[in-house]
């Protein structure tokens, strides 16, 4: 058994992995300063310190193995308009923290990174060494953390893995996607099944792909988490992990809204809408690293059982559970 703390574990992927901590039999002291994450979401069993990243040496004691961190600002768009927000939170932050692990000495990280970190990909499926050109200020955020984490590890001896999410799905149990606002397809898509959104808009049917929508690697919440269980055990000193997490097959917006249909029995209408800035026509990923590296292999790649998982957690909060 260990003892981790979780920044970031109010939030839709920290709370997942903070679950799985929990069930595995780890101790867990989750740091959030509640701005997107919510209180409800921390898991029974986890105590929970309300607080910024830029205190973190206020909390963290020696006492502590390991830090999984996922304290973020996590809107694309947003950080094209707010960029300075972007780098005060998720750089500056972390410049904090990394500060504040070195003098409790503690060695071990697992970070939540991006594939918003490769930006436009050059080819696909995309491997750890493509080239990195984040087109936001989000992704550029992340990359110069990894950076940043690879001085630590060089410099300092700390052990670190940085884990780059393609799109995150599914929920697992009470722990699910809840941003406010909310940006990202699949729960938008199921706003308008439970009937509190009136269609879902297509950004762009007009792109190089089989149906003209953009197309993504969607990787589900609870096989994500146990890559993080996993990195924690193989990350050694002096060393970064880099590796994708993905399924390594991609489905279009298109393919995501009929599976909708599907799962919820609700027509869902579809509207035409122009291109969002900024979105890559395919995202896939390469998890061969991952695989390798930690032993990992998805569970659960089929893309109705994703669906299914988000449909069950939206239900449940629409009910008010
Ligand atoms: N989309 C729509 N309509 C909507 C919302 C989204 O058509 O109402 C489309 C988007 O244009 C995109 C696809 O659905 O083509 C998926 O969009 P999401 O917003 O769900 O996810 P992204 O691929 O934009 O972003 C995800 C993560 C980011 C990460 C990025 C890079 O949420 O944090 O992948 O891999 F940076």
């Amino acid at each position: 058994m260990s003892k981790y703390l979780v920044t970031g574990g109010a939030g839709y992927v920290g709370s997942v992995v903070t679950a799985h901590l929990l069930e595995a039999g780890h101790e867990v002291t989750v740091l959030d300063d509640l701005s997107t994450g919510m209180r409800e979401a921390v898991p029974e069993g986890a105590d929970l310190i309300e607080g910024r990243l830029q205190d973190s040496a206020r909390h963290l004691g020696p006492s502590f193995d390991g830090v999984l961190h996922f304290a973020a600002f996590s809107q694309v768009g947003e950080s094209v308009t707010h960029p300075g927000k972007y780098w005060e939170n998720n750089v500056g932050g972390t410049m904090a923290l990394l500060a504040a692990m070195r003098s409790a000495g503690i060695r071990k990280l697992v970070f939540s990174s991006s594939a918003a970190t490769y930006g436009e990909p050059v080819s696909v499926p995309i491997t750890e060494s493509a080239p990195t050109a984040p087109t936001s200020p989000y992704g550029a955020s992340k990359l110069a953390v990894d950076h940043m984490i690879s001085g630590e590890c060089t410099a300092h001896g700390l052990a670190a893995a940085s884990l780059r999410y393609f799109n995150v799905a599914g929920a697992y149990g009470d722990c699910g996607e809840r941003h406010d606002p909310e940006s990202h397809l699949i729960p938008l898509v199921l706003q308008v099944a439970l009937g509190s959104r009136e269609a879902i808009s297509v950004f762009g049917d007009d792109y190089p792909t089989p149906d003209g929508t953009c197309v993504r690697d969607y990787i589900h919440v609870a096989d994500l988490a146990e890559a993080h269980l996993l990195a924690m055990d193989a990350i050694s000193s002096g060393e970064h992990l880099i590796c994708n997490l993905g399924n390594g097959s991609g489905f279009s917006v298109r393919e995501v809204v009929a599976t909708v249909r599907r799962v919820t029995g609700h027509p869902v209408p579809e509207i035409a809408a122009a291109r969002r800035a900024g979105d890559p026509a395919v995202l896939v990923a390469s998890s061969e690293v991952a695989r390798e590296r930690l032993g990992w292999t998805p569970s659960r790649p089929d893309l109705a059982g994703i669906v299914a998982d988000a449909w069950d957690f939206a239900r449940a909060r629409h009910a008010g559970g």
